[in-house]
């Protein structure tokens, strides 16, 4: 455990790849290759078809599993949605909120987060919220600023004593998918400051909490990131989808 004691987490992002059979197989083929011990926390977050099959699949290992978004109210008339209680009952104990793509093509709002991360607190899934800046944002100066009302109005609704349990994922639009990962000091200079706006919240919760950096995240370039004093682990997507490159990359994890 590095000193701060916040446990390192790496976490797949499958989006929407991969059948429920091909979803079995891939668990099959990684499990073997996971370091055991639980130094590191690993997980994937999955589609809703696969969620069950992968459960199933990772039942006595301490492999994570995860959902990639869900609905804030426990039920109600919201067609195609799917809540947090229909999650844990699947044995799924984390979802991933707030992902740059829901908030590109599905018109995922802060405002519908405030409800969200506080839902799936509640219910006991563990959030792993994502935020980031455009290039655009970032050429003009602006990532301090969308980074502060993300995280603010993200998080406004979380109660104090739970803050901690929140993982956040800062994931650069411009970095994610483009092969262009932010560099280790861009991202160390990014987390730092997304924990010190938990820290506006609560001191303790800052230090405390768990913050990832995701966006073209792969082997070679995992231990320079993983290595930055602020970067808790890593959200990847693109190179999450092939056993052994995952595999690497929680290697590089390894305090
Ligand atoms: P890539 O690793 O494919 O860039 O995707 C990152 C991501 O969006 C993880 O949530």
């Amino acid at each position: 455990m590095p000193e701060h004691g916040r446990r390192p987490y790496i976490s797949g992002n499958w989006k929407m790849a991969k059948t429920l059979s091909q979803a079995r197989t891939h668990i099959e083929a990684l499990l073997p290759l996971l370091p055991a011990g639980g130094g590191i926390e690993v997980g994937v977050c999955v589609p809703f078809t696969a969620l069950e099959a992968v459960v199933s699949a990772a039942a006595g290992s301490d492999l994570r599993v995860c959902a990639q978004n869900m609905h804030q109210q426990d039920e109600g008339a919201y067609t195609g949605e799917v809540s947090a209680p229909m999650l844990v009952e699947l044995g799924v104990t984390g979802v991933v909120l707030g992902h740059s793509e829901r908030r590109l093509h599905f018109c995922e709002t802060d405002r519908g987060l405030q409800e969200k991360v506080p839902a799936a607190l509640a219910a006991g899934l563990q959030p792993i919220l994502c935020v980031g800046e455009t290039d655009e944002e970032r050429e003009q100066g602006d990532m301090e600023r969308r980074l502060r009302s993300q995280v603010q109005e993200a998080l406004e609704k979380v109660p104090l004593e739970r803050l901690a349990e929140v993982v956040i994922a800062y994931e650069p639009v411009w970095a994610i998918g483009t092969g262009k990962s932010a560099t280790p000091e861009q991202a160390q200079e990014a987390i730092s400051f997304v924990r010190a706006l938990v820290g506006d919240r609560s001191r303790p919760a800052a230090e405390a909490v768990r913050v990832l950096y995701g966006g073209s995240v792969k082997a070679e370039n995992a231990a320079e990131l993983l290595g930055q004093p602020d970067v808790d682990g890593a959200l990847v997507g693109g190179a999450s989808l092939d056993p052994d490159g995952f595999a690497k990359i929680v290697a590089a994890a390894a305090p």
